[in-house]
């Protein structure tokens, strides 16, 4: 939520101290009605607002919010037992859906947007967009395992996923690339190699990576990173190069 007053002066309507004469003037409605009072706090995200009868601002502007999901949460709007991913966004992002979702128990990158368009074309399987993990997990992948991944695991149920890229990074230690999302698939995909995970973060999604966003944090795109992560079409190459 932000003040009627705050939100038309980011909108480039007047300084702050001008734009509550405006407001008080009887000028601008916010959703149909006209609205007198400064300090009105209005859903930025979603609210329709008019001076002197033209739209103003950013109601139907697109956002697209990242968060470094800590462990714990779940990715659902609402759940009776646990808490939920919208809590960890700060109160004027809480009517976004997430793009995706990340386990209980994963940590990293999950986007957040108001354009249900643009959340379906990025989830789309034919865009494939990349994901990248870093997981913890018994032993320690070698060649064969990098075979595996490449050639697309069978999973313990008999699922076989797409192509992967696996770069083992030591003991215990890989970064996985994939461009599905079927439940559980990166934990599924090393358990199937016998290296269960303990520890899984996603660290980047197409052309956006989490960088240091502190875990919990959260923060808007810009209009630059959209377009780019928009931009991406899945590269057969990529998969093909183990
Ligand atoms: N793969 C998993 O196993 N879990 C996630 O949250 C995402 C990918």
């Amino acid at each position: 939520m932000q003040r009627l007053d705050r939100f038309l002066s980011e909108a480039g309507v007047e300084s702050r101290r001008k734009v509550k004469d405006v407001i008080r003037s009887g000028r601008v409605t916010v959703n149909g009605a006209v609205c007198t009072v400064p300090e009105q706090k209005i859903d930025e995200t979603s609210a329709t607002v008019t001076l002197d009868g033209q739209t103003v601002g950013r109601g139907d502007r697109r956002i697209v919010v990242m968060l470094h999901k800590p462990a714990g949460c779940v990715t659902a709007a609402t759940d009776a037992r646990y808490p939920t991913v919208m809590e960890q966004l700060p109160p004027q992002y809480r009517r976004l859906m997430p793009i995706g979702r990340l386990d209980m128990d994963t940590e990293g990158l999950l986007l957040f947007t108001n354009d249900g368009d643009l959340a379906h074309r990025l989830l789309s399987p034919k865009k494939g967009i990349e994901k990248c993990y870093y997981a913890e997990h018994a032993g320690t992948a070698d060649a064969e395992d990098v075979a595996a991944f490449a050639k697309g695991c069978v999973l313990r149920d008999g699922t076989t996923c797409l192509p992967a890229v696996l770069e083992p990074l030591g003991e215990g230690k890989s970064l996985v690339r994939v461009r599905e999302g079927k439940y559980h698939q990166v934990r599924r995909m090393l358990a199937s190699r016998n290296k269960p995970v303990s520890y899984l973060r996603r660290i980047s999604e197409g052309t956006l990576a989490l960088g240091d966003l502190p875990l919990g944090m959260s923060r808007e795109l810009t209009n630059e990173e959209i377009e780019r992560l928009e931009s991406v079409h899945f590269d057969e190459k990529f998969f093909n190069q183990n």
